[in-house]
């Protein structure tokens, strides 16, 4: 089989990727190793920022988010027992997010490309991407190999995109000697719960509070998402229900008329927190995008938002390609995308140093989180820097 654009990986990067260039007649293949029921239902964050609800719109992708999507037009901050709410549009000239989970982006996506978008293949694990040299220029062409219905099988291509997340194989066709990354880990996790009850909040609540970090989310008007910081390697089974709402409780507590409805928790699960950043972001035809090249860690919900942005940058940039035969945005690839990405990768990082409580802290280091977030939610020039980067700078 040979096509132009080889796509690896079925997350929102390969899907959106898939569907972008479709509508812009280019063809492609995306080889995706787990079944699509998988695909669909593992829990992933659900920000879209404003320009990640304009490109899924443009593509075509956006009716049932339009329809389902919940508008937020800011975040509260709780610390010291009060609540400070930082308002998106008045700070940003009218930018929000979109509430809109992750998995029903891959739904929609997923529907669009069976319906009428290039091939798309489950179960189709890819094992290596080979002749894959540094000069785009030369006559040599990627090939993936993949196994598909137990069959070793050959895809021909004149790009590879490795949209395999973070423990996918595309990364490692970039030789050691030119691939540098760059990590972070954090000492602590998030346990993560979806319960079926109405949030308690109409935004999301970002709570500081001395016995660590926890987060109000939401899925819909009738289904909570909720987080709360745990030391690394807790097991999800040792947190009893009633264990996960009193500690909610605690950490989400005000002084104040304000309390936490309870309801069935459907879904339980720990999350690692880590920043990785991986340079270049490509290697002669062979390009990388979304989690394949940089995590962050969850707080501010950017990893998504940046998936998003790479194949928006991608996508345009092979469109140039195929219409004019100019390479240009194509070699800016990696450094359009790179600068965008540790921007991200700072502001996750902010959010989640300023927001967490660290097991090595002192009280000096919760008195500064406790002057930044006061800064923040008493300047409307510190607030404004937070809403930007939060409701997501423009792409390109
Ligand atoms: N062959 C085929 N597919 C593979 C392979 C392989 N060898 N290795 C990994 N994959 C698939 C995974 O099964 C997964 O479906 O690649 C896909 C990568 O998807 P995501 O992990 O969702 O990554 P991405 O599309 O970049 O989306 C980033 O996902 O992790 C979240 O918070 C992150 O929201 C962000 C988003
Ligand atoms: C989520 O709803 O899953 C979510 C929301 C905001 C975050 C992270 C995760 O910062």
């Amino acid at each position: 089989m040979r096509t132009t654009v080889g796509i690896i990986g079925a997350g929102p990067a390969g899907l959106l990727l898939a569907r972008l260039l479709h509508n812009a007649g280019i063809d492609s293949v995306v080889l995706e190793s787990r079944d699509r029921a998988y695909v669909e239902h593992r829990q992933r964050a659900g920000i879209l920022e404003q320009g990640t609800v304009d490109v899924l719109r443009a593509a075509g992708a956006g009716g049932r988010m339009d329809r389902e999507g919940l508008r937020h037009d800011g975040i509260e901050l709780r610390f010291d027992r009060k609540r400070h709410r930082v308002d998106f549009p008045a700070l940003t000239g009218g930018r929000s997010v979109t509430v809109y989970a992750q998995t029903e982006v891959c739904k929609d996506l997923i529907a669009l490309q069976l319906k009428d978008g290039g091939p798309l293949l489950f179960e189709a694990r890819v094992d290596a991407v080979e002749s894959a040299t540094a000069d785009a220029g030369s006559g040599d062409r990627p090939v993936i190999r993949y196994t598909h219905e137990g069959r070793d099988k050959t895809l021909r291509c004149d790009y590879v995109v490795g949209c395999d997340g973070f423990h996918g194989v595309t990364r490692t066709v970039i030789p050691d000697n030119v691939r540098k990354t760059y990590e972070r880990r954090y000492p602590y996790a998030w346990l993560g719960v979806l319960a079926d009850v109405a949030p308690s909040s109409d935004e999301l609540v970002y709570a500081h509070s001395e016995r660590g970090f926890a987060l109000l989310s939401m899925r819909s008007p009738s289904v909570s998402r909720l987080y709360l910081q745990v030391p690394n390697g807790t097991d999800p089974a040792g947190w009893s229900d009633e264990r996960i709402w009193d500690e909610l409780d605690a950490r989400l507590a005000l002084d104040g008329d304000w309390a936490l409805a309870r309801g069935p928790i459907v879904s339980k699960g720990v999350l690692p927190m880590r920043s990785f950043v991986t340079e270049p972001m490509c290697y002669g035809r062979v390009f990388l995008a979304g989690d394949a090249a940089h995590i962050v860690p969850p707080t501010g919900a950017k990893g998504l938002n940046l998936a998003v942005s790479d194949v928006t940058v991608l996508a345009r940039a092979l469109v140039r390609r195929q219409r004019t035969g100019s390479a240009d945005l194509l070699d800016a690839y990696s450094d359009t995308c790179l600068r965008r990405v540790w921007r991200a990768e700072h502001f996750s990082y902010f959010m989640t140093t300023t927001l967490h409580t660290d097991p090595d802290q002192s009280p000096f280091d919760t008195r500064l989180q406790i002057s930044q977030l006061d800064r923040i939610t008493s300047s409307p020039h510190a607030a404004a820097e937070l809403a930007e980067n939060y409701a997501g700078l423009t792409i390109g």
